[in-house]
Formats: structure tokens, C-alpha cells, sequence
């Protein structure tokens, strides 16, 4: 598998929960999202590198038992997952596929509504994905793009620990071909991928040592430990240094954490019943 294939952080269990955790976390900024220009009764919904859930409950529930929800992944250990909880849900108008979203075999202009969330931050051909993501969506229909931008990424009172932190995993991800910042980007791209009537809105979340997002980057370093130390940016026992002396910092009851905020853009594919200008006007 190429790094173009492969979500960075893996799918060990504990990685899972984590994703289902903060998709519950980021549930209202979801269902808003939804609100403004989901699918309604009877669409078709794509929700790209869906993981182990995504949103593919809250759109199974917009389009009721008349639609159609795909939850599309690269990793079959997140679709194995995806599935138990799509049956245990009894989300019967939900249909699992695997596969690189940039190479997705789903039928083009298609859907109504087509959306991802914290996918294309992680993925080095992120301009592929969304291209392919344009694509899948009829004319009319709506793109919509959730990810982060770790400009509001910080701790209070400041540790120079954390400051390294940031800046060795924002430099891993750079190497990588990846942007901590794409955040902001999006509006942008989706225009540049020719959509129109482009809206954005931005969340943000602030935690306390004890919730569990207060160490999400010392977690996150970890987990990144051999890409780190084998891309040369430090060695096992730096890195060690940092993180104990980070997570130190945390567990203080004073230290508070900034979450890097979440963007959501939207766009709608040119064209559709009704939206096009007369002809000659
Ligand atoms: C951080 S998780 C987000 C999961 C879910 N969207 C959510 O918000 O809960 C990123 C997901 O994108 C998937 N992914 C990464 N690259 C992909 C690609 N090229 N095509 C499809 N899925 C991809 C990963 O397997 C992983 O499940």
C-alpha cells in the first residue's frame, strides 16, 4: 500500500474508538451542516472515507428509507467496523464500499450529496479526492468539506514542549504532502473545483485536563513515534522528553487546550432543474 492509499493513523482499535468518539463530539456541528444543505427524504448521500460511522447515521436518517446513503473507505478494517454498526443500527438504506476515494468506481453525477470530513487534511492527493468528489455529485447537487486547521492549535499557559510538538507533527505532515492548514483552504478549492454558491462556517472546542481530547497531540506524536525518528526530525529519546514533559503540563488542572478548528465549506455543482439562467437571459 503507497501512502496515497493509507490513512497515516492506521485502524488499531484504539484508533476506531477515538474516530467514534470525536464524530460524536462533532455531532451538532454535523447535523448543522446537514441542516443548511444536506440531502432531504429520498437523496442520494456520499460520505467519503467514512471510517468506522462518519455521518452515515445522520445522512441514513435525512434520506430516510426512500434513499440511499454510500459510506466509502479505503481501509476494510474501518469498513468491518462500519458494518457491524451500520446492522446494529438497522441503517438499511446504508451500502459500504471500499476502495481510494480519487479512484472511486461509484457511478459520476449521481448524488445530491456528497461530503467528508477530517479525510482530506490526512491524505497527500487531497486535490484528487475532491475532484473525485465533484464529480460523483449531479449537477445541482452539493459537495461539503469538514476539516481542521491548527491555527487555533494551542495550550494555556504556553510550554515550549507543546510548541515543538505542533511543529514536528505539522513538519511530518508537510513531508508527508499534507497541510495543517487546510482548513482555511477550503472555500478556495471548492471554487477552484468549479463549484458555486460556496458558505463556510468554522467550530471550535476547548478542553481541560480532564477531557480526553487534552492530550490528542501527545497521543497523536506517539502514534507518529517511527515516522518521526525514521524521517530524521527527532530521535526516540527527544521525543520522549517532549511528551512526558507535555503531558505534565496537561494533567494540570489550570492548562487548558485549543482544538484546531474545525471548517466546513460547501459548494453546489453549476447546472440542475431550475437552476440554470433561461436560455438568452
Ligand atoms: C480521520 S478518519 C475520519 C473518519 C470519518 N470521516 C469521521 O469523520 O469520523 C479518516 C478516514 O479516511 C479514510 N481514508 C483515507 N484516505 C482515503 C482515501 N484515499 N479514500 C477513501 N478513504 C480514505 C481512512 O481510512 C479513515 O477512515
Amino acid at each position: 500500500m503507497t501512502m496515497a492509499d493509507k490513512y497515516l493513523m492506521g485502524a488499531a482499535a484504539g484508533e476506531l474508538d477515538r474516530m467514534l468518539f470525536q464524530g460524536e463530539m462533532f455531532r451538532p456541528e454535523a447535523e448543522r451542516l446537514l441542516d443548511r444543505c444536506g440531502p432531504g427524504p429520498g437523496g442520494r448521500a456520499v460520505d467519503v472515507g467514512c471510517g468506522p460511522l462518519g455521518i452515515l447515521d445522520m445522512l441514513s436518517d435525512r434520506v430516510g428509507p426512500g434513499g440511499e446513503v454510500v459510506g466509502l473507505d479505503v481501509q476494510p478494517e474501518m469498513l468491518d467496523f462500519a458494518r457491524v454498526l451500520v446492522a446494529e443500527r438497522k441503517l438499511d438504506n446504508v451500502r459500504l464500499v471500499e476502495g481510494d476515494a480519487a479512484a472511486t468506481t461509484e457511478e459520476k453525477g449521481r448524488f445530491d450529496f456528497v461530503h467528508t470530513r477530517l479525510v482530506l487534511m490526512n491524505v497527500p492527493h487531497s486535490g484528487a479526492v475532491l475532484a473525485a468528489m465533484v464529480a460523483l455529485a449531479r449537477p445541482g447537487g452539493t459537495v461539503a468539506v469538514q476539516d481542521v486547521d491548527w491555527v487555533t492549535r494551542v495550550c494555556d499557559p504556553p510550554h515550549p514542549a507543546w510548541t515543538d510538538l505542533v511543529d514536528l507533527v505539522a513538519e511530518l505532515w508537510r513531508r508527508s504532502g499534507m497541510d495543517v492548514h487546510l482548513g482555511r483552504r477550503l472555500p478556495r478549492l471548492l471554487r477552484e473545483a468549479g463549484l458555486t454558491d460556496i458558505g463556510v462556517d468554522a467550530g471550535i472546542r476547548v478542553f481541560q485536563h480532564d477531557h480526553p481530547y487534552q492530550t490528542l497531540l501527545v497521543d497523536r506524536a506517539e502514534l507518529c513515534r517511527d515516522a518521526l525518528v525514521d524521517g530524521g526530525l527527532t530521535s526516540h529519546a527527544a521525543l520522549d522528553r517532549l511528551t512526558g514533559e507535555l503531558r505534565e503540563h496537561l494533567a494540570r488542572p489550570g492548562t487548558v487546550v485549543v482544538h484546531p478548528v474545525l471548517f466546513q465549506a460547501w459548494g453546489r455543482v453549476p447546472g440542475g432543474p431550475g437552476t440554470d439562467p433561461a436560455p438568452g437571459s
